[in-house]
């Protein structure tokens, strides 16, 4: 069974079909109704808030002909104490894949491994894979045009990453960088360095493990082709806020920060943003800052997930 917990659980050639499948849909939307995914159901346990993700999937499970079936954990008994192995062995018996955001990676893995049906991580505490393939779609889908190679387009480019570096958004760069053989610095206070489970993940996976970690977030943004941040206090860290931002308040993306990367680079976010906190809105307002593109792009790159695991399980 093949799940999307993580970036390299697509090859590198696997990843490339998907990249180039993303952009087809991206070129076709509303062209034809989609098939790939007709007469299917896929279950979005979602234990945290959402916009993109959310609406994203959603949007694109209908339009591959699905029915998303959105639960929030509360919803279901897992909210009450159900396992979460019992939950993916029930589901398993009713729909046709998994779409899970939840705090602990392990609960996603185990949902992979106790259920019979594929799992996409739609974020945890660790990684976001769906965040990061959009991402890098996104500038890819610039440097290659509409028809040179996506992934080749990455090679060698150097990301800059500001402010929380603890984090999924963080370790799901470090992770993505050096999967699609890109540079990364990554710029924050002590205390909030890379954890120590992305360097096993690294290590695990045969990855080199070559991020750049530096407490001045000039020299990361020295010779970046993408200039990227967070939020300074993701879902779960709501009480540290206070102390978190007299911390990280010297990584915030400024102007003057941004026109320290190359005089072409991007501004990139996940989003939600918080304008004045972890970036001026002068940043988020530059014409070379591709945030709404990153969002748009959700729809295009989880249809071409979706499509590919469905297909894959097809063909098992
Ligand atoms: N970037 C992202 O995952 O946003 P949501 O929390 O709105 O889904
Ligand atoms: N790091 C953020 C990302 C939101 C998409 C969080 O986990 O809240």
């Amino acid at each position: 069974m093949k799940h999307f917990l993580k970036e390299t659980d697509f090859t590198t050639r696997e990843a490339a079909e998907v990249f180039a499948l993303a952009r087809t849909m991206k070129r076709e939307r509303g062209m034809k109704p989609g098939t790939a995914l007709a007469g299917q159901t896929w279950a979005m346990i979602f234990a945290k808030s959402s916009t993109r993700t959310r609406v994203s999937f959603e949007v694109g499970l209908h339009e591959l002909g699905a029915n998303p079936l959105f639960l929030s954990k509360n919803d279901i008994q897992l909210g009450r104490g159900e396992s979460v192995a019992d939950t993916a062995r029930v589901l398993s018996r009713y729909v046709h894949g998994l779409i899970v955001r939840t705090y602990a990676h392990t609960e996603v893995e185990e949902l992979a491994r106790c259920g019979s049906v594929p799992v996409i991580n739609a974020l945890t505490d660790f990684l976001h894979p769906c965040q990061i393939y959009t991402d890098a779609f996104s500038a890819a889908e610039r440097w290659a045009g509409p028809q040179g190679d996506l992934l080749a387009s990455l090679k060698g480019r150097k990301i800059a990453f500001l402010g929380d570096t603890n984090f999924n958004m963080a370790s799901s760069w470090i992770l993505g960088a050096a999967f699609f053989g890109m540079e990364i610095a990554l710029a924050g206070p002590a205390g909030f360095e890379p954890n120590s489970e992305i360097r096993a993940l690294l290590t695990k996976e045969k990855l080199p493990v070559t991020f750049h970690v530096t407490n001045d977030p000039f020299e990361a943004v020295t010779g970046a082709d993408i200039v990227y941040t967070d939020v300074w206090a993701s879902m779960g860290h709501e009480e540290e806020t206070k102390v978190r931002h007299a911390q990280m308040r010297p990584y915030a993306v400024t102007a003057k920060l941004f026109a320290a990367a190359k005089p072409d680079a991007f501004f990139m976010h996940c989003l939600p943003a918080h304008p004045g906190e972890e970036v001026e809105q002068a940043v988020l307002d530059n014409p070379r800052s591709i945030i709404f593109d990153q969002a748009e792009n959700r729809l295009h790159m989880q249809k071409a997930i979706l499509a590919t695991l469905s297909a894959r399980r097809a063909a098992s």
